[in-house]
């Protein structure tokens, strides 16, 4: 799929904004804080209902605003899909608006399959070094991004998960008796199936991809790269049975600490290089070649269960990486719709855009040549 146009109003550093990209790859150069990555976030946000940045929606809201809007229509081999989000500061209910092709929708589940992208940013390094929720919210993009049912699944088990722990925090007080943990036990159990099984499913595909991916790009066979699902339900065939014996086994801990303290909740990607963890002993730049590889990975599983590509959205990341490995990157990812930020145009040997396109502050031109 490929956008054509990207409308902006009151967001970040934007007052209007509209922008029609070509099919090919788009530069954005600017100095840092002329607000490229505003841009790529603008897109992300129609894609996934959220910003990859932050937590907090208004935020992007520009300052002396009351609300914004981004707008993106696309093309896809079945036709157009136009996808909105409206963000409001007030102190009302609805704080955010979809509009999907003219349509009101209240549900951020409703948003996702329409249209899709994969950041690339200087963050995802994180994903190597960070904590495990980093690595569960990498999954999760991906996976809701291949469908809405995974968000919903997601949403139920959240609920139940939070409902327990509501409950065991009511026993600790005293004002609740442990034996009404069973029908949270079952909750949880139930909404946990879906989750973990669209977990295995991603995390053995994932694994087969990015492992030819890192060979390519890293260029060097001595290092095979793996990702493995790891987590109390990873290996169950009976994710269900399995995570209700878990729950009641651990009870006790589970009063103790007053949390649930097994589940999908606390998942994890395990990822080595020559069979070896790579937090412990991976060099920067082996750490940067397996993001790529998992980010270029989530591509092909997006391109395949869609039936179209998904947008590429690349920030700030060719200035990390050496001629070889960035020549390699740009050879996968061609023929696929790209916005590119940059700082400076030397970052983009080896690249062929279609369009440069200067940021300052609040405003957008055309590169003169
Ligand atoms: N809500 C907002 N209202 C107005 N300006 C904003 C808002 N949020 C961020 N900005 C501005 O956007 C700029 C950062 O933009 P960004 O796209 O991150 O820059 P870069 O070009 O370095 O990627 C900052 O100058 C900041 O002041
Ligand atoms: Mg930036």
């Amino acid at each position: 799929m490929y956008i054509e146009s990207l409308r902006l109003q009151d967001f970040r550093s934007y007052h209007q904004v509209t922008l029609t990209p070509p099919r090919g790859t788009t530069v954005f150069v600017g100095e840092n804080g002329a607000g490229k990555t505003n841009l790529l976030e603008a897109v992300h946000l129609c894609c996934l209902g959220r910003s990859h940045r932050t937590a907090n929606d208004r935020e992007m809201i520009r300052t002396g605003s009351e609300t914004c809007a981004v707008q993106v229509r696309a093309m896809r081999g079945d036709g157009a899909d136009t996808v909105g989000v409206r963000l409001f500061s007030g102190a009302e209910k609805r704080r955010k608006v979809l509009h999907i092709n003219g349509k009101n929708a209240s549900r951020t589940g409703e948003l996702m399959g329409h249209v899709t992208c994969v950041m690339f940013s200087p963050e995802d390094i994180e994903l190597m070094r960070g904590a495990p929720q980093g690595r569960r919210r990498f999954l999760d993009m991906l996976l809701s991004q291949c469908g809405a049912g995974y968000y919903y699944a997601l949403q139920t088990y959240n609920s139940a998960l939070k409902q327990r722990n509501a409950l065991l925090h009511a026993i600790a007080r005293g004002e609740a008796q442990a034996s009404m943990l069973e029908v949270w036990d079952e909750q949880l159990s139930q909404s946990a199936v879906p989750v973990v099984r669209a977990r295995q499913y991603a995390a053995e595909n994932l694994c087969q991809l990015a492992r030819a991916h890192y060979a390519h790009i890293g260029g060097r066979d001595n290092e095979v790269f793996a990702l493995r699902y790891i987590g109390h339900l990873a290996e169950s065939s009976n994710p269900a049975g399995d995570l209700r014996k878990l729950l009641l086994a651990r009870r006790e801990e589970d009063l103790r600490r007053v949390t649930t303290t097994a589940g999908p909740h606390r998942d994890d990607l395990l990822l080595t290089l020559a069979g070896q963890d790579m937090r412990a002993f991976a060099s920067q730049g082996q750490m940067r070649t397996a993001v790529l590889a998992l980010r270029l990975s989530e591509v092909d599983l997006l391109t395949s269960r869609q039936g179209e590509t998904p947008l590429l959205l690349l920030d700030d990341v060719l200035s990390e990486l050496d001629a070889g490995r960035r020549t390699r990157l740009l050879e996968r990812i061609s023929g696929i719709q790209t916005l590119l930020t940059c700082t400076d145009l030397s970052d983009l040997t080896g690249a062929q855009p279609e369009a440069v396109l200067r940021v300052r502050p609040g405003e957008i031109c055309a590169e003169d040549a």
